[in-house]
C-alpha cells in the first residue's frame, strides 16, 4: 500500500493575476488531502473519494477529478491497464473552491504513486506531476497552487521559466480563518473570463496588474517584519484589485466585511473568485475564534487555521 499527502494552500495576494507573471504570496494550510494507492485485482482505476467536501463540489468536479488522475498516472509513468490500482483520497481538508483540493489531491495522489511503485520522486518530481493533473482543472495553471501543495509553508511564488519559488520567512504562525460561501466555482472558466476580460480592456486590466505587483513587494516586506497590520491593509487593497477584475460576488463581499467588521486585521477573496472561500487575518485564537464564529453564526462554514507553518 503506497500512501501520500498534499497540503490545502490559501493565496494571500495576487490569485488570478499570478497566472500573467506577477508575483504572489500563497501559503499551505495546516488541513491535508490524503490518499492510498493499492494494486488490485480489477481493470485500470477505480477511486474512492471519502474527502469531506462541500455539498455538489464532488459531483461538480467528476469530470475533472476523471481526467485529472488519468493526467498524473500517466505523468508519473504508470498503466493502469497493465498495473490495476485501487486509489482512496482521504484527510481533513474540506474539499471546496478556492482552499487548494484539486492540487492537494494531485500531489496525494503523485506521491502515493511513488511509495506504491518504488518511484523515489523527489518532490521537484512531484510538484511536475501534480502540475499535470491540475491541468484538468485549471487550463493553464500557473502553478502556484500545486506547488503549495507539494512544499507547504508560506511561498514566494512567481510563473516563468523557469518558475521562481522562495520561502518567506515569517517570526511565527499566524491565524487565520477560511470562510467558505458554499459556492463551487469553475476555476477554468473563471481563468478564461479574466483572458478575455483583459484583453477587451488592456489598459485597465495593465493598469491593475503593475499596482498588484507593487502591492504584492510590500506585502512580502510586511510579512518578513511581522507588521500584520499592514499585511492585513494590503490584503484589503488586494481584494479592491480582484473586485475590479471582477472576481468577486455578493457572498465574498459579505464575508468579507462580516470579517473585517469583527476584527480581522484583513480580509479578502481567496483563490478562482466567483464564489469560494474568503481568507481573513486574524492573528491570535481568541481574534480567530471570534471571527469564526460570526461566519458560522450567519449560516457559512468556517475553517480554522494557520498560515507559516513550517512544512
Ligand atoms: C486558483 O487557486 C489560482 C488561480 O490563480 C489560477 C492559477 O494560478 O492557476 C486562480
Amino acid at each position: 500500500m503506497g500512501k501520500g499527502k498534499g497540503f490545502g494552500k490559501v493565496i494571500l495576494f495576487n490569485e488570478h493575476i499570478v497566472v500573467y507573471g506577477v508575483p504572489s504570496v500563497v501559503s499551505g494550510i495546516e488541513q491535508a488531502t490524503t490518499a492510498i494507492v493499492e494494486q488490485s485485482k480489477g481493470k485500470g482505476w477505480s477511486l474512492d473519494d471519502c474527502r469531506p467536501a462541500t455539498p455538489g463540489y464532488k459531483e461538480d468536479k467528476f469530470e475533472q477529478q476523471k481526467d485529472s488522475i488519468v493526467r498524473v498516472l500517466k505523468a508519473a509513468g504508470i498503466n493502469p491497464a497493465r498495473k490495476p490500482i485501487k486509489i482512496t483520497f482521504g484527510g481533513n481538508l474540506v474539499a471546496a473552491s478556492g482552499i487548494g483540493a484539486s492540487a492537494a489531491s494531485c500531489v496525494a495522489l503523485a506521491r502515493a504513486l511513488s511509495d506504491e511503485f518504488h518511484l523515489g520522486f523527489a518532490d521537484d518530481r512531484i510538484n511536475e506531476i501534480a502540475y499535470e493533473g491540475e491541468r484538468a482543472y485549471h487550463g493553464t495553471p500557473s502553478g502556484v497552487d500545486n506547488t503549495a501543495a507539494t512544499y507547504g509553508g508560506l511561498l514566494w511564488f512567481v510563473r516563468g521559466t523557469p518558475n521562481v519559488m522562495e520561502r518567506i520567512k515569517i517570526k511565527e504562525p499566524v491565524e487565520i480563518v477560511m470562510g467558505n460561501t458554499g459556492i463551487v466555482a469553475n476555476t477554468s472558466a473563471v481563468v478564461a473570463g479574466v483572458r478575455e476580460r483583459k484583453k477587451k480592456y488592456p489598459e485597465k486590466y495593465n493598469k491593475i496588474f503593475v499596482a498588484a505587483k507593487e502591492l504584492v513587494c510590500d506585502a512580502r516586506k510586511a510579512i518578513e517584519s511581522f507588521d500584520l497590520k499592514k499585511v492585513g491593509r494590503l490584503m484589503d487593497e488586494n481584494h479592491k484589485q480582484l473586485q475590479a477584475i471582477e472576481l468577486s460576488c455578493k457572498e465574498l463581499d459579505f464575508l468579507v466585511e462580516l470579517a473585517r467588521g469583527q476584527g480581522a486585521l484583513g480580509a479578502k477573496l481567496t483563490g478562482g473568485g466567483c464564489g469560494g472561500n474568503v481568507v481573513a487575518l486574524t492573528p491570535g485564537r481568541v481574534l480567530q475564534e471570534k471571527v469564526a464564529k460570526a461566519i458560522e453564526k450567519e449560516g457559512f462554514k468556517a475553517l480554522r487555521t494557520r498560515i507559516g507553518v513550517s512544512a
